[in-house]
């Protein structure tokens, strides 16, 4: 008997987007090549493929005629539709030192939001309506700080979500949070600053920005409570995730975050807040920011790399006056802007309310996938712990003594999931235990609960 789609039980990561049709054609013939859709295999029907994938029946049915037409399915009338006999040769064994490592299939590493969510829709509604009413200057060179719109709907939206203290003279648009920091790095060293302490666990990609800006960076250990942050810290800046420390999931407690600022006041440093990920708190009211205790000593840092898109590049600072005319101007020396058109955009999305709209459904759609992580290594793995507060778009799964996290990485990617250990993450000489870095944010919706699956077997198996 034909095993159908369900029966086959995978997820064939069918993405569509762009050119709907043409894409899923495109997803279809490459699943039918490389073996994931066996001849014989029962497809389901257009209108339950379009309703799985969002899309309109339409393209599916006429996906599915395009490829019966070309020879890959096959159809008849009552018996549905499948993949044709015969149609692909398999390729040449390649020789088993040529293997290519297998491409993960499912993908759980943190830093992506589920793109599928991206709502390009409102978007392109957004940029309509503002395009519609832009001045021509924004079509010039424009202001190195940013254009004046976005810094306006920010300087409202920020101080509302995220209690930052502001103005919109002292913010900066910026192309994500790692140009922000190249940015504030430069100043700092330009200023004197010799050195960044950062998080013992964090990205290497900031400490690299940091050191290609002549900063010494050096780490400060985290706990329970965050960063520790000592009050005899040497460096003249401190980089911290105070909301959610990244990537162990902690918020920095209160006492830390009060002693970190007198920290920052008496010893006359600057402390960058990375709020990456502080509209996605679940168990409770999101903690506001903690610039608005030290304006002139903190540089607020926000994104929409979690909100919306990485792919966009937009992201913000929120400067302490003192720095603002030396990061203008460092600013202004690169001649580094970003698009007109895709700030015009977010400064409409964020006014009309659609990224308020926005963040609260992707909020409630990861809060919910956070639930049935817990739930599953609850029922299923209780071996393994999650540790860290219900925020964000990752988890920290704790392994259980003796565990190697290097082997569990190792095996996952030859069952073809990807996670990521905490180890990776580790910048310092701080051993924390060893634990996995889960990203559930990163699937789009149709591919979760395989790869959930695929983590609980995983974790279980002996
Ligand atoms: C800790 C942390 N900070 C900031 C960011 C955002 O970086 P960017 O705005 O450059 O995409 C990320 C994204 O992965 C992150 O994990």
């Amino acid at each position: 008997m034909p095993r159908t789609w369900a029966t086959w039980g995978g997820d064939l990561h069918l993405e569509v987007g762009g050119r709907v049709r043409s894409s899923l054609e495109r997803g279809l013939r490459e699943a039918i090549r490389d073996g994931r859709l066996r001849p014989g295999t029962r497809l389901p029907s257009s209108r339950a493929l379009a309703a799985d994938l969002g899309i309109a029946r339409n393209s599916a049915a006429d996906a599915y005629a395009q490829l019966i037409a070309e020879g890959w399915l096959a159809s008849r009338q009552g018996a549905g539709t499948w993949v044709a006999e015969h149609r692909v040769s398999p390729p040449a064994e390649p020789a088993a030192d040529q293997l290519p490592m297998a491409m993960p299939r499912y993908d759980l590493r943190p830093g992506v939001p589920d793109l599928s969510m991206f709502p390009r829709t409102a978007w392109v509604a957004a940029l309509r309506r503002a395009l519609a009413a832009a001045p021509l200057d924004v079509m010039g060179y424009t202001d190195p700080r940013g254009l004046q719109q976005l810094r306006s709907a920010l300087s409202d939206y920020l101080s509302r979500a995220r209690g930052v203290a502001i103005a919109p003279e002292r913010i900066v648009i910026c192309s994500g949070f790692a140009d922000g920091l190249g940015l504030v790095c430069e100043v700092l060293r330009r200023r004197g600053a010799k050195s960044l302490a950062v998080e013992a666990y964090g990205h290497a990609l900031h400490r690299n920005i940091a050191e290609a800006a002549r900063l010494r960076v050096h780490t400060t250990p985290v706990d329970a409570g965050g960063a520790v942050i000592d009050a005899s810290e040497p460096a003249g800046a401190l980089l911290v995730t105070p909301a959610h420390q990244f990537p162990l999931g902690v918020a920095l407690h209160p006492e830390r975050r009060r002693r970190a600022i007198e920290w920052a006041v008496s010893s006359n440093a600057v402390i960058i807040e990375d709020d990456y990920d502080g509209e996605f708190r679940y168990d409770r009211q999101a903690v506001g920011a903690m610039q608005a205790l030290a304006p002139d000593h903190i540089v607020y840092a926000g994104t929409v790399s979690k909100t919306l898109a990485p792919g966009l590049r937009l992201a913000w600072l929120v400067l302490p006056n003192g720095l603002v005319d030396d990061v203008i101007a460092v600013k202004t020396a690169v001649h580094h802007l970003s698009s007109s058109l895709d700030q015009l955009a977010l400064a409409e999305f964020i006014t009309s309310g659609a990224y308020d709209r926005h963040v609260r459904r992707t909020r409630l759609a990861y809060r919910r996938r956070r639930d049935r992580l817990v739930a599953a290594l609850h029922r299923h793995a209780p071996a393994y712990r999650i540790t860290g507060i219900a925020a964000g778009l990752h988890a920290l799964i704790q392994l259980p003594p003796g565990e190697s996290e290097g082997a569990l990485v190792a095996r996952a990617l030859s069952r073809r999931l990807a996670v990521q250990g905490l180890n990776s993450f580790r910048l310092g000489a701080q051993e924390c235990a060893p634990a996995l870095v889960v990203g559930y944010a990163r699937p789009p919706e149709h591919a979760f609960t395989a790869a959930l699956a695929r983590l609980t077997a995983l974790l279980t198996e002996r």
